[in-house]
């Protein structure tokens, strides 16, 4: 019986590694180039590929993949062609749930760092700047009985609401913006009466924290452009944990260096790892690397369930957790 094979395109955390080597032969390189994917992907050396969400899968190269699987090492897959892997016969799994938490905690720590000045306070009292208190000293927004703006109430959208009520925020939300449905009180559970739908027009213009928890789409890409920056409140902070091109990056540079909103919180970018021009030298962006999900056991939750997305898939069987065209 010949062993299966797995790639893992940047090195995992345990127990992926032992799950994929107690299932067959494993080869962990430290990221890929879009060349060097796919070489590997079309080589027919590999059964399934374990991807970061930066290793791109587009039509033509699953044309032409000998894999069986793909399981991606995030709940994000908008950087596979899912109807394309599905018509080459190729399945798809994802890591849902398990990072929930971890990511609302991190939209939680920019909403805070971004209203609160952290990245500029932090600079100041670094350089030495720090003479003593002053009532005027790099004060920020109001947090507690501010509006919460929640754009996609989906998991990671239900897991902030809990936390920005805790914080004494009032919270509406769009479901799924730019349109929308009605979401029932069953659907939104323990938060029914505690948070309101409202229509995306009036999120954006009444919110004064707006916190973004789309998936990537042809719908939800630049989603918050020049116009809708230019429709916020002055006062107002934009948070983003999801997907870099849900805004329209430079756009965003010319509203916060013209103060026409108040700050960012972002973990992620448009052009991934390059930020766009500017933004490095705002001091009302509160950045941070895509680590949304870094906590240390939702981290190796996400490598359980890639891995055994993974093994599924070299077995011909259903993963787990299986994304659907
Ligand atoms: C995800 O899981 O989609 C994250 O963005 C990657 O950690």
């Amino acid at each position: 019986m010949s062993t299966h094979r797995f790639l893992v395109t940047r090195e995992i955390p345990e127990p992926g590694p032992s799950i994929l080597k107690d299932a067959g032969d494993v080869v962990i390189k430290d990221g890929m180039s879009a060349d060097e994917l796919r070489e590997a992907v079309t080589s027919g050396e590999y059964d399934v590929v374990l991807p970061q969400v930066s290793d791109t899968f587009d039509a033509e190269l699953l044309a032409q993949a000998k894999i069986r699987g793909i399981a991606n090492y995030a709940v994000g897959y908008n950087n596979i062609d899912v109807a394309a892997a599905a018509d080459h016969g190729i399945a798809v799994g994802n890591t849902p749930d398990v990072l929930n938490e971890a990511t609302a905690n991190t939209t939680m720590l920019l909403l805070l760092g971004a209203a609160r000045r952290a990245y500029e306070a932090s600079e100041y009292l670094r350089e030495g700047k720090f003479t003593g208190l002053g009532p005027n000293l790099l004060v920020g927004q109001d947090i507690t009985g501010a509006t919460l703006g929640i754009a996609g109430l989906g998991r990671i959208g239900k897991a902030v609401a809990h936390r920005a009520l805790g914080f004494g925020m009032n919270v509406i939300f769009t479901q799924r913006p730019p349109e929308d449905r009605p979401v029932s009180d069953d659907e939104l559970g323990d938060l029914a009466g505690r948070v309101s739908q409202v229509p995306w027009d009036e999120l954006i213009e009444t919110s004064d924290y707006i916190s973004l928890h789309v998936p990537l789409t042809e719908d939800t890409t630049h989603l918050i452009d020049a116009d809708v920056l230019q429709r916020m409140k002055s006062t107002a902070v934009l948070v983003n944990t999801a997907r870099g091109p849900v805004v329209d990056e430079n756009a965003l540079v010319r509203a916060l260096r013209d103060r026409e909103i108040f700050a960012a919180g972002l973990d992620v970018f448009e052009n991934e790892p390059q930020l766009a021009e500017g933004l490095a030298e705002l001091p009302n962006a509160f950045l941070l690397p895509h680590v949304g999900s870094a906590e240390v056991g939702s981290r190796s939750g996400m490598a359980r369930m890639a891995a055994e997305n993974a093994v599924a898939m070299a077995h011909g069987e259903t993963p787990p957790y299986e994304v659907m065209p």
